[in-house]
């Protein structure tokens, strides 16, 4: 066994404590709590690896602390919460945990999609509140899916998985990205490469699919809000800071768009006071790659990464590959 010690600072799944266990001194906070800044850089002390969560805020004050560490293995595909250039800096690798979360995040956006449009979650307090009397023509009546447009912001692994299964409810794909998908991505999907603006005015359904960077931040605010339908529905399942979070609940409330899904939020898991008293917006907890497998799968991927960079082998998913000469 090496004498190399990790620190993992929240609960993962044990098969990934057990695999680092059998190779390395492990140090694991098993806790739902996790580590405060302060508690993570004192416990980084003497380790050479960090397996961190997104609720690690790893920003570059934190990392000049990190002595030692060669390595932050983040149990997650989004790293907004890792300043990588700093780590970089610092000579410290930086992994996620790509394309195992894909398919399931992508199920979870269109289940909320779906929820949203269809307005299951009203339906289901209000059959569990007792006052369902009887079939009305306009009870809960929502927005078709099939033969609606549905447009991806972000046509990465996740918004390609979205716009596939968009596809397969019979939905115009549009899809708005810095780079275009390769054609024959675009002709299986029958996709449209379009501008945000015309994303925005076209789409039944905006769909989020971009990282959290500082051009995605506020991606979607007031003038894009007006920009949409008034019987547009937003899903956004990528980072809550990509949406402006006030501007979204007025837009709610005014009606200018129809309704919301939402998994992310601004300031997690505070969620704005007005979005928790509206009727026209679903609410879930950041689970989009929650499936027991899939999280089984992060879990172990982070590890794997983890363990690759102290033995000397290039992790799968680095983030930073300029430090790895
Ligand atoms: C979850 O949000 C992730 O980035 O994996």
């Amino acid at each position: 066994m090496s004498q190399q010690k990790i620190l993992i600072t929240k609960r993962v799944y044990p098969e990934a404590v057990e695999f680092l266990k059998a190779r390395f001194e492990v140090d694991y906070e098993g806790t739902n709590a996790g580590l405060t800044t302060d508690q993570l850089v004192e416990r980084s002390r003497g380790c050479t690896a960090v397996v961190s969560q997104l609720t690690d805020k790893l920003g570059a004050d934190v990392i000049a602390r990190l002595d030692g560490v060669k390595i932050i293995a983040n149990v997650a595909v989004g790293f907004d919460n890792i300043d990588v250039p700093a780590a970089t800096a610092h000579g410290i690798a930086v992994t996620n945990t790509p394309g195992v979360l894909t398919e399931t995040t992508a199920d979870f956006a269109f289940t909320l999609l779906m929820a949203t449009a269809r307005r299951i979650p009203e339906g289901h307090a209000f059959v569990h509140s007792g006052e369902w009397k009887t079939w009305l023509i306009d009870l809960l009546a929502g927005q078709d899916i099939h033969g609606a447009t549905l447009g991806v912001f972000g046509m990465g692994r996740i918004g390609v998985a979205m716009a596939r299964r968009g596809k397969g409810f019979g939905m115009r794909i549009l899809y708005c990205d810095a780079q275009p998908v390769p054609a024959e991505v675009e002709r299986e999907l029958n996709a449209t490469r379009v501008s945000k603006e015309e994303l925005l005015r076209e789409s039944d359904f905006v769909s989020l699919h971009v990282p959290l960077l500082p051009q995605t931040y506020h991606l979607i605010g007031a003038a894009e809000l007006q920009m949409m339908k008034p019987t547009a529905v937003l899903i956004n399942t990528a980072r809550g800071p990509v949406v402006d979070e006030a501007a979204l609940a007025d837009a709610l409330e005014k009606k200018t768009i129809w309704a919301a899904g939402l998994d992310v939020f601004e300031a997690e898991p505070k969620v704005h006071e007005k979005l928790l008293r509206l009727e026209n917006v679903v609410l879930a907890p950041h689970i989009a790659s929650a499936s027991v497998a899939t999280r089984r799968r992060m879990s172990m991927m982070a590890a794997e990464n983890a363990a690759a960079a102290l033995t000397g082998t290039r992790p799968a998913n680095l983030l930073n590959p300029e430090i790895w000469k």
